[in-house]
């Protein structure tokens, strides 16, 4: 399917939700971090949007780093590792780590970037996402912060793409593929 099959269609969380969602998630990492240093890790590309939103609410002081991933195309591997396209730059040892993710849908990213993050001696790792997908999942990881559940559909914008377009929407939206529903 190419990306001209494809439109965005309705409005499942408007600008001012999701700033709503942002403010309640940044509020309690604030009360639970309290007098913590926090790094946080931003998945690329997709979580640029969301994480500086979030960071510029959070009064916790926090060292910013990003990590980019690729899942492997033949998913048969069952231990959801990721490839990594793009490594930390800064040193985790010891640190509180906070994942910052756009969307958890089967769970395979995340749970890789939470091995490697914990294989280097983090002090504490924990997941921040502003959606998830509860019924994708297909392994064993539950987001310690997340703003929305929203149902199996595949969405768009505040960050998120359908073919690399679409992240600069400042609403998040259901894709609509012609002749596919
Ligand atoms: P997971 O490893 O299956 O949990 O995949 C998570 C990644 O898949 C997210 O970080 C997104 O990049 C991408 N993804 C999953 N669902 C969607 C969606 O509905 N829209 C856009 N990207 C998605
Ligand atoms: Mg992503």
């Amino acid at each position: 399917m190419s990306s001209s099959d494809a439109e965005v269609g309705e409005v499942i969380l408007s600008a001012a939700q999701i700033a709503e969602g942002v403010r309640k998630l940044a509020a309690q990492i604030n009360r639970d971090y309290a007098g913590r240093e926090v790094v946080l890790v931003g998945v690329l590309t997709g979580a640029a949007v969301f994480l500086s939103d979030l960071m510029r609410q959070l009064t916790v002081p926090v060292q910013v780093d990003f990590i980019a991933v690729s899942s492997y195309e033949n998913a048969t591997v069952s231990s959801g590792r990721v490839r990594v396209l793009k490594d930390l730059t800064c040193e985790v040892a010891g640190r509180d780590v906070l994942v910052v993710e756009d969307i958890v849908d089967t769970g395979r990213s995340l749970q890789a970037i939470l091995e490697l993050v914990r294989q280097r001696g983090a002090a504490s790792v924990k997941t921040v996402c502003l959606l998830s997908k509860p019924s994708r999942r297909e392994v064993d990881v539950t987001p310690d912060y997340c703003a929305f559940e929203i149902p199996d559909k595949f969405v768009v914008g505040y960050g998120l793409d359908y073919a690399q377009k679409y992240r600069n929407l400042p609403y998040i939206a259901a894709l609509v593929t012609q002749g596919r529903d």
